[in-house]
């Protein structure tokens, strides 16, 4: 197995082209049978021999142009065919065994149903190819399996022919007449529920929808259905973009490595972004199953007609991809509590990403197991470029950049630069300064600073922007960053610069500083930047914690105001990490009233503002923290909030009245709303009874789980019984019953670790299975601060001694749940040098996985 890195300027045009292609599968359990029929083309005047990736296969034969063909080579890796011709058919039998394919990365059978997963390079552990984003070629499959056992038989594109052999098998022909690339390969075999629609495009084509379910689970398929048709309508109306295909199918199954893959007419999906009704489902996993639908139908434009020519390219199709789903979801929900799930994830996971080992510009250099690059910075950051290149170019300025792509790049498979290019025949602002964005890494910090001249009423702001380095980038550049600008005096007045520098709002910040000029100014400004998060930025914006309430008071931006609220609490905290909570001033306490009763009737705002910053979020304003003195402080300040303000909480929690369930923004607001509120109120006298009371009146999971969620931690009675409860109504359920495992997981008592290995023996647990491994020990290592972080190093011991298991059975998912150990660099010495400890017994162990290795290694460099 290679461990060498990949780096994007070492990229080659590939020396072959394989234009069609025709497989024959014959499944069975541990010697599936691939025959695949290649058309291939020399590309270009060379004498190179074929290369071709293969990995994990048994290979049988091989004809060239129908003779058997031996000049050939078998690495560890790839088949060498030697002496080719320009133009010739290579046909390749080969045997794999889906049984024993634990890594769920090619074809695998879990739970009797065949599946595969292909992205980034899982087709090379199905056949021989050269299994590259940018060879693309047309697929005819034909599947064979049992009959009984497996009904359906599903591939891309089109079924063409079906029919059944004498030996109780059957067979299918799928013909998928677009080119594609690989990674967008996909088949199922299985026997499902079938739950079938048909949408019509603007253009008056209809399209047959179907979505396959474990049998007997046809009703929690209802939502996604409906989610899909609003999707494909959606692209219609904000993009001008129709589907291609006859048929659109899903798949849901148990076991997937990640959320959702697009493959071309197939998409493949993790259940849990597919199954979803009132009592299995919060509201926030029907927002994820409506968001993860049209994150993978948004993909058959960005993705899939026009695809990446490399892997380095990967936030191509993601950050594009994601930033169109949240646009959706925006539109079908609500804008402001969309932004600020956005911002969460930024400030929790990408922030501590690029302040970390693994620190990658958004458009990696160096990879050396690509799987790890499907990261929050690839993604969400990758998103956050694109919504700039949204503000700077305007509404229609992005629909036309985004015409200008598709004009030019429709069925090719491009570049970063490419798509930079289409964006920049839409917009007079020259965008290579922008473009920086793609390669430099780390967060960028901008910085505030304010002169007042009473006598002559003026005032001025400089603004500098300084991005620290990262492991992976020493030296850094200057960025072009638009910050969104607003400035208020104390009674709430706004003012704008008198050199108009700030426009529509905006200030482009493309110098390491500049300044800003205010007159006729009586009183101190305050500046309020980054509305709507317009860049993937921290502020360091000095505000006293009065003039933050006064931001919140009179912000024109709603996440502005919210994010005022964050650092309220955030400057409260830290008063709480000094030993001087107790001090902080009822005016504070008072201001915090005021807003809880100003906002009463606000359930969105005011749901949003009652969360307080999580410990991840906090580390991130912070330096070599030390956890459990930060985990402290967080929670005796909690404490303080619900006790000083429990009378409006209560009274703002007895005004909220939900009838029965619906999902709706209205009531999603208002339910939210009520749980946050419960969440404080379970640490008040009132606590026991008002938990228990909305664990037995629920009649959906977002009030079952709130009512878990708010006893956890603070009602160790009600939240054993509740939970013993709600194990025995779900427990045939695995997909509900991750979130009891999740639960426990993160749950801080001290004998946590005893709890976790009852976990792994519960009958529905099984390393296997990712969604489980990540309800246990995901949650676990990623959320469960005190365990985790015991100072004893036993949270990081467990851990790591868990991954040295799972690392043998999927890499993949092994590789995700090191990454906080892999940030160490956020915490104080004595947990650092523990954490190092675990992460060296990693690396020293025999065998480790690519996944593994890259991660751990660069994490201990
Ligand atoms: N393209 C998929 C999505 O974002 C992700 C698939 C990644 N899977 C993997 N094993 N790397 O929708
Ligand atoms: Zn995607």
């Amino acid at each position: 197995m290679s461990m060498q890195a990949k780096r994007r300027a070492d990229y080659l045009p590939p020396a072959f082209t394989i234009s069609d292609v025709k497989m024959d599968v014959r499944l069975h359990p541990t010697a599936t049978r691939i025959t695949s029929e290649l058309q291939i083309t020399r590309v270009s005047d060379h004498s190179q021999h074929l290369e071709l990736d293969g990995d994990n296969l048994s290979l049988v034969s091989i004809k060239l142009d129908g003779e058997i063909f031996e000049d050939i080579e078998q690495r560890e890796d790839t088949l060498i065919v030697r002496n080719v011709p320009d133009t010739f058919t290579l046909t390749i039998v080969n045997d794999i065994d889906p049984q024993n394919n634990k890594a769920l990365e090619g074809l695998y059978l879990s739970q009797n149903t065949y599946c595969t997963q292909c992205e980034a390079e899982g087709f090379r552990r199905i056949t021989y190819y050269l299994d590259r984003p940018d060879v693309l070629a047309t697929f005819e499959v034909t599947l064979h399996g049992d009959k009984a056992q497996y009904p359906t038989l599903l591939a891309n594109g089109n079924p063409v022919a079906r029919g059944d052999n004498d030996d109780g098998t059957h067979w299918v022909t799928w013909q998928d007449p677009f080119p594609k690339p690989s990674y967008l390969f996909a088949l199922v075999a299985g026997d499902f529920d079938l739950l079938e629609d048909s949408y019509t495009t603007t253009s008056g084509k209809s399209v047959k929808l179907e979505l396959y379910v474990d049998k007997g689970k046809k009703s929690r398929g209802i939502f996604a259905l409906e989610s899909l048709k609003r999707a494909m309508k959606w692209d219609e109306d904000t993009f001008g973009l129709e589907y291609d295909l006859d048929i659109y199918m899903i798949v849901a199954v148990d076991f997937f490595n990640m959320g959702a893959m697009e493959n071309k007419g197939l998409n493949i999906f993790n259940s849990k972004f597919v199954l979803a009704d009132q009592r299995s489902a919060t509201d926030e996993d029907f927002f994820n199953v409506e968001s993860v639908i049209a994150h993978e139908y948004f993909h058959n434009w960005t993705g899939n007609r026009v695809t990446c020519r490399d892997w380095f390219q990967l936030s191509l199709k993601e950050g594009l991809t994601v930033f169109r789903d949240q646009q959706f979801s925006a539109d079908m929900t609500s804008e402001l509590s969309n932004r600020i799930k956005h911002v969460r994830v930024m400030r929790e996971h990408q922030f501590a990403e690029d302040a970390s080992a693994m620190s990658h510009p958004i458009r990696p250099e160096e990879v050396i197991e690509m799987n790890n690059f499907y990261t929050v910075t690839v993604y969400d950051k990758g998103a956050e470029v694109i919504r700039m290149f949204h503000t700077l170019l305007g509404e229609d300025g992005f629909r036309k950049g985004m015409d200008e792509y598709f004009r030019r790049h429709d069925g090719q498979a491009v570049t970063c630069d490419d798509f930079v290019a289409a964006m920049q025949t839409a917009t007079d602002i020259d965008l290579s300064h922008f473009a920086q964005w793609y390669s430099q890494s780390g967060t960028p910090v901008i910085s505030l600073t304010t002169m007042f001249d009473e006598r002559k009423q003026v005032m001025d702001i400089t603004v500098a922007q300084h991005t620290p380095p990262t492991a992976d980038q020493s030296h850094k550049v200057p960025l072009f960053i638009p910050v969104a600008f607003d400035c208020i005096d104390e009674n709430g007045k706004h003012y704008t610069d008198v050199d108009g520098k700030i426009k529509d709002g905006v200030l482009l910040l493309d110098a390491p500083s500049t300044t800003l000029h205010f007159t006729g100014v009586e009183s101190p400004l305050i500046p309020v930047v980054l509305g709507n998060f317009s860049a993937p930025a921290k502020v360091n914006n000095n505000l006293s914690v009065e003039q933050m309430l006064l931001v919140f008071r009179y912000a024109k931006d709603a996440f502005n105001r919210w994010d005022a609220m964050q650092s309220v609490y955030n400057w409260c905290i830290a008063e709480f990490e000094k030993g001087q909570g107790e001090q902080i001033d009822d005016s504070v306490w008072n201001a915090l009233s005021d807003v809880i009763n100003n906002e009463a009737d606000n359930h969105e705002l005011l749901g949003e503002c009652l969360v307080i910053p999580t410990f991840e979020t906090l580390c991130q304003t912070r330096q070599r923290v030390d956890p459990n003195s930060l985990n402290s402080a967080r929670s005796a300040f909690c404490d303080a909030f619900s006790i000083k303000l429990a009378s409006v909480l209560k009274r703002v929690f007895d005004s909220i009245s939900t009838d029965s369930y619906q999902y709706d923004q209205r009531s999603v607001n208002a339910r939210r709303c009520k749980n946050v509120l419960l969440n404080h109120l379970a640490r008040t006298e009132h606590g026991d009874s008002l938990v228990r009371q909305q664990y037995a009146a629920a009649d959906n999971m977002t009030d079952t789980l709130g009512a878990l969620k708010a006893a956890q931690g603070n009602l160790p009675d009600a939240f054993e019984a509740l939970m013993q409860n709600f194990e025995s109504e779900w427990n045939v359920d695995p997909l509900v019953l991750d979130k009891w495992f999740g639960l426990h997981a993160t749950t801080e008592r001290d004998d946590i670790l005893s709890q976790l290995s009852l976990l792994k023996q519960h009958p529905q647990f099984t390393i296997n299975n990712p969604n489980r491994v990540r309800a246990v020990m995901g949650s676990f290592a990623f959320f469960n601060t005190a365990g985790f972080h015991r100072a004893d190093g036993a949270g990081y011991k467990y851990v790591t001694d868990y991954l040295l298991e799972l690392d043998a059975v999927n890499p993949q998912v092994a590789a995700r749940v090191v990454t906080p150990l892999t940030q160490w660099q956020n915490y104080a010495p004595a947990h650092q040098s523990l954490m190092k400890a675990q992460l060296n017994r990693l690396l020293g162990h025999k065998g480790l996985s690519r996944d593994m290795f890259e991660k751990v290694s660069k994490s201990l460099a």
